[in-house]
């Protein structure tokens, strides 16, 4: 089984963004893939409910923090995280996780507050000995400004890597919406969103096996 979480204590970073998107790509490959929602706003899940008959088949679960018990059932689980999750939780959760993602938006409070956040995943066991691998997401990437200048600033000084920067795109509003993504969607439609997704499936592949 492989489990990534895709974590940040900050909210409205991308968590679900991201993570409904890696279910969709693992499904589209046909590994039927389970998407396991934390949230009590239970987004990921309501996204699952919104997709069509057709598209590639995504189960989901919605769990307790404080009972995090993984299904055994599926070779790729996805989990997303609510904000502000108390530590000991989230620690379960970076333990349960064979690779971390990290969604992050441009802006002082959101890149302070997430500077913050890794600095204390970075003391979490596992990620301190190394075994597991935690990568930054940089998200609503507006190309080009200032604010783009100041996040590759902040993300070159984050001791982990950052493996995408996505831009801010209409489409996820509608994405969400709709329960698809951008691997759901004919390619000539989302040429330029899925070469920007690229960086951030291989590191996973590289990470987890695809
Ligand atoms: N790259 C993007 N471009 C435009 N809109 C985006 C992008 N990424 C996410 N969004 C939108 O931003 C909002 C917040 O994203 P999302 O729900 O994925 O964040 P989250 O970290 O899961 O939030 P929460 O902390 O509330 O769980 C959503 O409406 C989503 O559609
Ligand atoms: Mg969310």
């Amino acid at each position: 089984m492989h489990v990534i979480a895709i974590v940040n204590l900050k909210g409205g970073s991308g968590k679900t963004t991201v993570a409904t998107h890696l279910a969709a790509r693992f499904a589209r490959l046909g590994h039927r893939p389970l998407l396991v929602d934390l949230d009590r706003q239970k987004s990921s899940a309501d996204w699952v409910e919104r997709r069509q008959e057709g598209l590639p088949r995504i189960d989901s679960i919605v769990l307790d923090t404080d009972d995090l018990e993984l299904p055994r059932s599926h070779p790729f689980v996805i989990i997303d995280v609510p904000a502000g999750m108390k530590k000991r939780a989230l620690e379960t959760v970076v333990l349960a996780a064979d690779a971390i993602l990290v969604p992050v938006l441009p802006g002082v409070f959101d890149e302070a507050a997430s500077a913050r956040f890794l600095a204390a995943v970075e003391e979490f066991k596992g990620v301190r000995k190394g075994r597991r691998p935690v990568a930054v997401v940089g998200n609503r990437v507006k190309r080009g400004t200032a604010a783009e200048r100041r996040l590759d600033t902040f993300l070159d000084g984050v001791r982990f890597p950052a493996v995408a920067k996505l831009s801010d795109s209409q489409f996820y509003l509608s994405a969400a919406e709709q329960g698809v993504t951008v691997f759901d969607l004919p390619v000539g439609r989302v040429r330029k969103a899925l070469e920007e997704w690229k960086p951030l499936l291989s590191w996973i592949d590289e990470g987890v096996g695809g």
